[in-house]
C-alpha cells in the first residue's frame, strides 16, 4: 500500500530505446518524438542509443558480472521504467539485430519478481524503406514484448516510406509526428490508470 502510494507521487517514468546505429537515425527520431509526447504528461524520459552504448553480442553463458557496465546500465533503466518505448528500422522485414540483440539481454531478467517485463507497457515504433516492412517489424517487436509479459500499448507507428516522410534530419509529416505524440502520451495514461486503481 506505502509502496503504490509512493509511486502515484512520482513521475511516470518512460525509457526509449532505439534499435539502429545509423547516424541520423529515422527511428531515433521518431523514438524522440513519442517520448515528447511522454514529457509533455509530465513522464520522466530517457533515452537509450543503442549506437552509445555499444552491447556486446549477447552470449547465454557469460554472467552478468562478466558484462560490460553498459549491460547493467540497459538493465537498470530496464527496471527502473514504468513504460517503454521501442523504436527500431525494418531490416529485411523484421527487426534489426542491434535491437533483438538488446532485448536478448532481458533475458537477465528471468530471475527478477516479478518475471521479465511484468507490469510495464510497451510502445511500438518502426520505419522503413518501403510501405509494408515497418509493420512487420512491429508485428516481430510484438511477438517479443509479449514473451516478455509486457502490456502493450494499442497505438503503434509504423513509418514508411523513410523518404517521403523524413526531409534533412526531421520527420515532416505532422500526421505521424501526432500519431507518435499521442503513442507517448498512452503509455503514460496507461500506467496513471493502473497506479489509481
Ligand atoms: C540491412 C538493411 C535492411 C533493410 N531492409 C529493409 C526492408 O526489408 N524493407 C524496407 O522497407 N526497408 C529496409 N531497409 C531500409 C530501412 O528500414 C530504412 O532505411 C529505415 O528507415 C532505417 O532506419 P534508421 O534510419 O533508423 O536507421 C533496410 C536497411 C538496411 C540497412
Amino acid at each position: 500500500m506505502v509502496e503504490q502510494e509512493a509511486a502515484r507521487q512520482r513521475p511516470v517514468k518512460v525509457m526509449g530505446i532505439s534499435g539502429s546505429l545509423r547516424g541520423g537515425s529515422s527511428s531515433l527520431l521518431a523514438l524522440q518524438v513519442a517520448l515528447d509526447g511522454s514529457a509533455a504528461l509530465g513522464a520522466q524520459t530517457e533515452l537509450l542509443d543503442l549506437q552509445e552504448l555499444d552491447l556486446p553480442m549477447f552470449r547465454p553463458q557469460v554472467p552478468l558480472e562478466d558484462c560490460p557496465d553498459s549491460v547493467r546500465l540497459l538493465l537498470r533503466q530496464v527496471r527502473e521504467a514504468d513504460a517503454m518505448l521501442w523504436s527500431g528500422p525494418a531490416y529485411h522485414g523484421t527487426i534489426s539485430g542491434a535491437l533483438k540483440n538488446a532485448l536478448d539481454y532481458l533475458e537477465f531478467l528471468n530471475t527478477e519478481r516479478p518475471l521479465y517485463l511484468t507490469d510495464k507497457v510497451v510502445g511500438l515504433i518502426a520505419t522503413a524503406g518501403g510501405a509494408m516492412a515497418s509493420v512487420n517489424t512491429i508485428n516481430a517487436m510484438a511477438h517479443v514484448a509479449q514473451t516478455l509479459r509486457a502490456w502493450m500499448a494499442t497505438i503503434q507507428v509504423p513509418i514508411g516510406p523513410t523518404r517521403d516522410l523524413f526531409q534533412n534530419g526531421e520527420l515532416k509529416d505532422e500526421p505521424t509526428r501526432e500519431r507518435l505524440r499521442m503513442l507517448g502520451r498512452q503509455v503514460v495514461r496507461f500506467v496513471q490508470s493502473r497506479q489509481a486503481r
